[in-house]
């Protein structure tokens, strides 16, 4: 098996690629107990090629989307790319930075939050049609607010923006939903090399659903016994 290592960043964005059509990929981190967190986190989970990989999933897509706990809880910082990556963008004709996608139906999120504020490309809210009229007014000011009856819908509509490759980064709320909806393409999963012990969730949560199958596409592993499993569609095409 290959080793991140050994491997450079273009044989890496080769394995992923981008799809043929519009596509959902997932990238979770989990332990090898199924722990989604550690203390709440889920980077007491990763690893140095783990953080890499997420730095590479998020150069191939065209929208990042994410969860709104996941949004507060991690803090996430803006959706920046380094200058390596922002060529390898432009040399294919996308744009310099992918696009921030966060799911909200509360909209119960901070316009200063420095991954909205501070975006270096305007993101987008996706909410329903019954968000409260205050907070999407409130939000307006840093990012586009969308809404949608539900997330194939509002999916769609993100496609209809020109975001048609979508990385999902969670949670698992939001994973639990589009899996409820079938609407995932691929699962990238990291299997951190820890027993987390009980007391934290899965990658996914929400209402049971019945079993999607999965064809698996490939498994790498990293120096500090990280192992990297990719599956997707079973009539996915796989890169
Ligand atoms: N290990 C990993 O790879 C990983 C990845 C991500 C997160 N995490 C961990 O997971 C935890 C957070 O996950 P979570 O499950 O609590 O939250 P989450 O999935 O990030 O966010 C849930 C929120 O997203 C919005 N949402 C989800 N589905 C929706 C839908 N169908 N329609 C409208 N809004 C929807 C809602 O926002 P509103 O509440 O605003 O309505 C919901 O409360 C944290 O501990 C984080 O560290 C781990």
């Amino acid at each position: 098996m290959r080793s991140a290592a050994e491997v450079s960043d273009g044989e890496l964005a080769a394995w992923y690629g981008r799809a043929d059509r519009p596509w959902l990929r997932a990238n979770f981190v989990a332990s090898a107990d199924g722990a989604v967190a550690v203390g709440g986190m889920s980077t007491g989970l990763s690893g140095a090629q783990d953080r890499r990989l997420l730095k590479l999933l998020r150069m191939l897509c065209d929208g990042l989307l994410v969860g709104a706990n996941t949004l507060r809880v991690e803090q996430y910082r803006p959706l920046t790319l380094d200058a390596d990556r922002r060529r390898w963008r432009e040399e294919r004709g996308l744009a310099a930075y992918p696009r921030l996608v966060v799911v909200s139906g509360s909209l119960d999120l901070d316009p200063d939050l420095p991954a909205l504020a501070q975006a270096p490309v305007r993101p987008l809210v996706l909410t329903s049609p019954d968000a409260p009229t205050a907070r999407r007014d409130r939000l307006a000011g840093v990012a586009d607010v969308v809404a949608a009856p539900d997330l194939r819908a509002g999916l769609a509509l993100l496609r209809t923006r020109g975001l048609d490759q979508l990385l999902c980064e969670g949670g698992p709320s939001l994973l639990g939903s589009l899996t409820a909806d079938d609407l995932v393409d691929e699962l990238c999963l990291t299997v951190s090399p820890l027993l987390a012990g009980a007391g934290a969730g899965r990658i996914t949560a929400g209402a049971p659903h019945p079993p999607r199958t999965l064809a698996h596409v490939h498994t790498h592993t990293d120096p500090e016994g990280f192992l990297y499993l990719r599956h997707t569609r079973p009539e996915a095409p796989t890169s």
